[in-house]
């Protein structure tokens, strides 16, 4: 198979083929359909045609076979589980022309991997996404292949934009990225639920507790971007002095809480690690 173009005089015109339209795929599909994009500027191939018929009476999108989405595309989104990306690279290696543009949401698929498995010269842009995409606040880290130039990562970055922000890094950051966007909704989660239990302790009914842990939370992020201070600063301005909140911090410092937290994010760094060299 001949170089392919990466120059963007020569970007083949077409749709954007979502391959796998699982719970991300879906996700990335509604908020692009709800950021205006047109629906049959938009295709999809999905494993199961129970599934895909299911998206079809949903949105409207039309199914294809991955080989008959990847060649007409112009832009090919691959949203398996890295466990189903060497099957996926293999139905679209000979259906994909010069010029398309992949770009993959596959935790831990290098891109040196996808480049691998694509035509010469293909254009590949590495996402690790999280799960606050499906309510438009997501955060996307991006990373260039070897093949890829400025139009590429601005194309791979509006298409993101469409369910929350986007970071461009370098790849060998995605590690690291995993460990701390990609896992941190779990975190943040784990959080809320021993708040909730806390206040549940101190005699709350669990509805209450709830509702005063998710607002909070939600008013602490809110603070955190509209006023652009530091954490440390925000934190201070809740802790008087011998008060109640010093009381909380200083057992979460007894506990190691922050260390711990260091500990964690540094092990899911490491798994990551472990899994994209196929070590699971
Ligand atoms: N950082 C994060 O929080 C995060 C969150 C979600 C996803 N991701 C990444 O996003 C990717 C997708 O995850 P997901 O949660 O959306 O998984 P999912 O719900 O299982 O979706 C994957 C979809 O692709 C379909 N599929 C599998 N092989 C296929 C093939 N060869 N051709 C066409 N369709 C195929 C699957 O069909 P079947 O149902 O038949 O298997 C499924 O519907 C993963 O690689 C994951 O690493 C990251």
């Amino acid at each position: 198979m001949g170089e392919q173009t990466t120059s963007d005089a020569g970007r083949r015109q077409g749709p954007l083929a979502v391959l796998g339209a699982g719970v991300m795929g879906e996700t990335l599909l509604s908020g692009l359909l709800r950021s205006g994009r047109p629906v049959d500027s938009v295709v999809i191939s999905e494993r199961r045609p129970q599934r895909a018929a299911e998206l079809t009476e949903k949105y409207g999108v039309q199914v294809l076979d991955n080989a008959t989405a990847a060649s007409g595309a112009s832009t090919v989104v691959l949203v398996v589980k890295p466990q189903d990306m060497a099957a996926a690279l293999a139905d679209v290696r000979e259906a994909i022309r010069p010029g398309t543009l992949v770009v993959s949401l596959a935790a831990g698929i290098t891109t040196a991997t996808l480049e691998a498995g694509l035509p010469q010269g293909t254009p590949v842009v590495r996402v690790m996404p999280n799960t606050p995409a499906l309510v438009d606040e997501g955060m996307a880290a991006i990373s260039p292949g070897e093949h890829c130039d400025e139009a590429h990562l601005a194309e791979a970055e509006e298409l993101l934009r469409s369910c929350g922000r986007v970071v461009r890094i370098p790849e060998q950051y995605q590690d690291a990225v995993t460990a701390i966007s990609g896992s941190g909704p779990a975190y943040i989660f784990y959080v809320v639920e021993a708040m909730i239990e806390a206040g549940v302790l101190l005699g709350l009914p669990r509805a209450t507790s709830t509702e005063l842990v998710v607002q909070t939370l939600y008013g602490a992020a809110t603070m955190l971007r509209e006023t652009g201070e530091h954490p440390t600063v925000l934190r201070e301005q809740v802790s008087s002095p011998a008060g109640t909140t010093m009381a909380a911090l200083r057992q979460l410092d007894d506990h190691k809480v922050r260390a711990a937290f260091l500990t964690a994010m540094e092990a899911a760094r490491d798994r990551s690690r472990e899994l994209a060299a196929g070590d699971g």
